[in-house]
């Protein structure tokens, strides 16, 4: 070997190392400001698929998902805490870059979401709130304002009847889950400031058609024939549900007894616009589109997000029914 060349080959692979690290260290920058350069990882483990608007919320997510090149794991829990928990271990383990939660009941998650935190990956909830006193267990909740939802429905039932007597049922949600106790606690508030508004009878129906028709049913038998003036179901298919038994009880859904709901999904506007229902509050049902663009904004700038992210709750009645049936029809 030229010893004279000796020194310059050395400088030279110096360099070549240099320049090599250079754009290692520049990818792992890369990789860690921005997941979303190759690609995120995210799991979502979601409560299950017990209404309309929890189905059109997995098709949000999903479409969310591939219209921003995230790859998205995905595990239903058949209603069941312990399956949630079950996959947020296992999202851990495959070391995703985030964990969507939509918690089926509000307790009992500290532990599970403590191994989250101490493995680095965010968590966001969707749809409803834990009980925890410790928020930094999570990034952010993108939920509704469960108790103004109430209120709005409430409220507008309060100025339906103006001023005439009027002995109500209520459909509650799964019991144990957080916007169950606010859902009912904003009505109830609303409802306060009315006299003539007496809530009579309240069960859960589990966020079903088929468990809101029952409850419907036992609230007919077990009130006197046309004393029941409105029902007030926690979510529209409960109400689909009630109306049906409304109807084969051979009342008049929408005109006999008042119907007002949550969720604002296609079948309740095809209610309204037939005259079977009066009014929803809208839940919108895009949570996770929202909760990846907060997740990559927040992987690009590092500034947290607000701890949460409230989605409107806007009240729909007939008039605009039709309309609004159509546009969504096929969007859920
Ligand atoms: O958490 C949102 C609620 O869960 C929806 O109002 C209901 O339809 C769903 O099952």
């Amino acid at each position: 070997m030229d010893m004279k060349t000796l020194p310059r080959r050395r400088t030279l692979s110096r360099r070549i190392l240099g320049i090599g690290a250079a754009v290692f260290l520049g990818g792992l920058a890369a990789g860690c400001d921005s997941g979303d350069k190759k690609g995120l990882t995210v799991g979502f483990s979601q409560i299950g698929s017990e209404s309309g608007w929890r189905a059109a919320e997995t098709k949000l997510a999903r479409q969310g998902a591939e219209q921003r090149g995230i790859t998205l794991k995905f595990s239903d829990a058949q209603q069941r805490q312990e399956n949630q928990i079950k996959a947020v271990r296992s999202f851990i383990a495959q070391g995703v870059d985030a964990i969507l939660l939509a918690p089926v009941v509000s307790s009992g998650w500290d532990e599970v979401l403590g191994e989250a935190k101490a493995a680095n990956i965010p968590v966001i909830l969707l749809d409803r709130q834990i009980d925890t006193p410790n928020v930094d267990l999570y990034l952010t909740a993108v939920t509704s304002d469960t108790i103004e939802e109430g209120r709005v429905a409430g409220r507008w039932l309060a100025g339906k009847v103006q001023g005439r007597d009027c002995r109500i049922v209520e459909i509650q949600g799964t019991v144990g889950a957080s916007l169950v106790a606010n859902r009912k606690k904003g009505f109830e508030e609303a409802i306060a400031t009315a006299p003539n508004l007496h809530l009579v009878r309240t069960q859960s129906g589990e966020f079903t058609r088929a468990k809101g028709k029952e409850v419907m049913e036992g609230f007919l038998k077990a009130e006197a024939p046309g004393s029941i003036c409105a029902v007030y179901a926690h979510n529209d298919d409960m109400m689909i549900g009630a109306i049906q038994a409304i109807k084969e009880a051979g009342l008049k859904p929408g005109t006999d007894i008042l119907t007002v709901s949550i969720d604002g999904v296609p079948d309740i506007f095809k209610a309204m616009a037939d005259g079977d229902a009066n009014a929803t509050v809208e839940l919108a049902p895009d949570m996770a589109p929202r909760a990846y663009d907060i997740l990559l904004a927040y992987r690009k700038d590092h500034a947290p997000p607000p701890k949460w992210v409230q989605t409107p709750s806007k009240l729909y009645e007939p008039d605009t029914a039709a309309a609004e049936y159509a546009r969504r029809k096929d969007l859920y």
